[in-house]
């Protein structure tokens, strides 16, 4: 019996010619794939807007894993502990891998991570706006980890089953990392939040200031989103914006509680009726100007990036031509490695 996924590599130039409803085979093929819960690898035929979608939605993704380190590395030096100091360090360097399993899922659909890193410094490609908000105490850590690494990890759950494999593959090895980030991040804030007063005061401040950028996360409402639609029919998104964001209140309430924390939102209750977390409005002004580029740090991780990608150079030389001596290309040896 020949699957979807057969059908849909075993290609004949008829394939490609429309039927009268103006379908081709391919397009059945891939239909029928993505409704049969079906992987799309990268050999297979998939509709160009389907690729570019993912190149977009990945591409952005990585960026923001690398842009992401750069909040929370500026705390490493300044760690309270040896302890602290080494999850932190083994937390940004998380960030960093998944960036490369990203940039090499995107690169299974033709893109180089040149060309993508090459949009990224020049702005033609975006990272998440939360990212350009400063760290400004330590306990800015703890909240990152709790809120940003938790919204992250309510998003990508569901990524788990993206229609297109590589991603989707990629997001299982990561979303167990982000876990890991997440609990970091509460039980630092928990440590403060059980510590002296200002310690309190200092966890306290840190939630208030990333509360509102997390709910950001989720994207803009349902009825605003661009691509939602699209990609929930091909099974790239598994839930709305607004969806996403509902469970994610609901997951934080009852956990600020028991870090003896509040939550920056006088209207947040339960409502019976619902089953959910009522809570106020989003400033979403503010989450369009940040993406314009106009939030406290955009300048500032951008110049950042360009420059650590500069000063990196030498590296990527390097690995090149140890890789090019390795397998005889050009201005290798030939020699292998005894
Ligand atoms: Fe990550
Ligand atoms: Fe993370």
């Amino acid at each position: 019996m020949a699957t979807a996924a057969a059908q849909r590599t075993a290609g004949t130039e008829a394939d490609g010619t429309p039927d009268t409803a103006g379908t081709t085979a391919h397009q059945r093929a891939f239909d029928a794939a993505v409704a049969a819960e079906e992987r799309i690898e990268p050999r297979d035929w998939m509709p160009d807007a389907y690729r570019a979608t993912l190149v977009r939605q990945i591409a952005q993704h990585a960026h923001s894993e690398i842009i992401g380190m750069q909040p929370e590395a500026n705390w490493i030096t300044r760690a309270p502990s040896l302890r602290r100091k080494a999850i932190l360090m083994a937390k940004v360097q998380d960030e960093a891998g998944h960036g490369l399993y990203l940039y090499s899922a995107a690169e299974t659909l033709g893109t180089s991570r040149d060309e993508l890193l090459d949009k990224l410094h020049s702005g033609r490609q975006k990272y998440s706006s939360i990212f350009n908000y400063p760290t400004l105490t330590w306990a800015d850590v703890g909240a990152i980890g709790w809120l940003v690494d938790g919204a992250a990890i309510t998003n990508q759950v569901p990524l788990c089953r993206c229609s297109y494999g590589p991603y989707a593959r990629a997001m299982v090895r990561i979303c167990k990392e982000e876990s890991f980030h997440q609990r970091q991040g509460y039980e630092l804030l928990l440590a403060l939040g059980k510590g002296t007063p200002e310690q309190h005061a200092m966890a306290q401040d840190a939630v208030n200031r990333w509360w509102w950028p997390s709910l950001m996360m989720f994207g803009p409402p349902d009825d605003e989103s661009q691509h939602s639609a699209q990609s929930m029919e091909w099974k790239i998104k598994r839930h709305s914006n607004d969806e996403l964001r509902q469970r994610f209140v609901d997951i934080c309430v009852p956990q600020a509680e028991s870090l003896g924390l509040t939550l920056p939102d006088p209207e947040l209750r339960w409502n019976e009726e619902r089953g959910h977390y009522d809570f106020g409005p989003i400033d979403w002004t503010e989450f369009w100007e940040v993406l314009k580029g106009n939030g406290p740090c955009n300048e500032q991780r951008i110049t950042q990036r360009r420059r650590a990608h500069d000063e990196g150079a030498w590296v990527r030389e390097a690995a090149a031509a140890h890789a090019a001596k390795h397998t005889g290309g050009a201005g290798g040896t030939g020699a292998t490695r005894a």
